[in-house]
């Protein structure tokens, strides 16, 4: 897809991707077996406002064809303890073993999405090596995360080619927790 033009965009405007986040929580839903009502609380306001006021940096990559947003990935560097008791609308003991993590600091890819008619043409691959180029480039970040929500077997299988591993579960299956480390 030559077409196809990808831009960073800035926190002022991450409204132009409510839309694709909303699509996103939709399609989660909708391959979740265990725990689909947790998406019921789950959009554009609840999910990344809140996730980009609280991260110490944020990283949001767009894919788009003319003027039309395609798709999009999300990632954040925030405090590792902001995911003690939970994180944004679940609430838990803790996302991951804090102790497995020597620094203060967490790198995760929060949100992607493509547009259905756009997958399979190497554009989520750009916006993954995009957002990991970014990740990487924090000196003080050793551990990458990536929490895929159950039944979307599409998405592990992406992340698992692209060198993450499945870390454990969480909230009952509702959440597989993948890293780099
Ligand atoms: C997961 C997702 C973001 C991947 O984006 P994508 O644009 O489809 O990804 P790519 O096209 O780069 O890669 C998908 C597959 O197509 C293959 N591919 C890559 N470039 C290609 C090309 N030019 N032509 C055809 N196939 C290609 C890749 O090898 C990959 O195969 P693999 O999964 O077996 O490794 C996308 O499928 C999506 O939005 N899914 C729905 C939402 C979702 O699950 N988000 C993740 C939440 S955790």
């Amino acid at each position: 897809m030559s077409s196809i033009r990808y831009e960073v965009i800035t926190e002022d405007n991450t409204i132009c991707i409510k839309d694709l986040c909303n699509d996103l929580m939709a399609y989660q839903k909708s391959k979740a077996q265990i725990h689909p009502e947790f998406f019921d609380n789950m959009c554009f306001e609840s999910r990344v406002i809140p996730s980009v006021k609280s991260a110490k940096a944020n990283y949001i990559v767009i894919a788009k064809e003319n003027n039309d947003i395609v798709g999009y990935a999300y990632s954040n560097i925030s405090p590792k303890k902001i995911y003690s008791g939970g994180f944004a609308t679940l609430q838990c003991d803790s996302f991951f073993d804090f102790d497995s993590v020597k620094n203060a600091d967490v790198g995760c890819l929060s949100q992607f999405f493509i547009k259905d008619a756009y997958r399979n043409a190497g554009i989520g691959s750009v916006l993954f090596e995009r957002s990991m180029d970014w990740l990487n480039s924090f000196k003080s970040i050793n551990d990458v995360f990536i929490f895929v929500s159950n039944g979307n077997n599409n998405a592990l299988k992406f992340y698992l080619s692209k060198g993450f591993s499945i870390s454990h579960q969480i909230l009952e299956g509702f959440i597989t927790v993948l890293r780099t480390t």
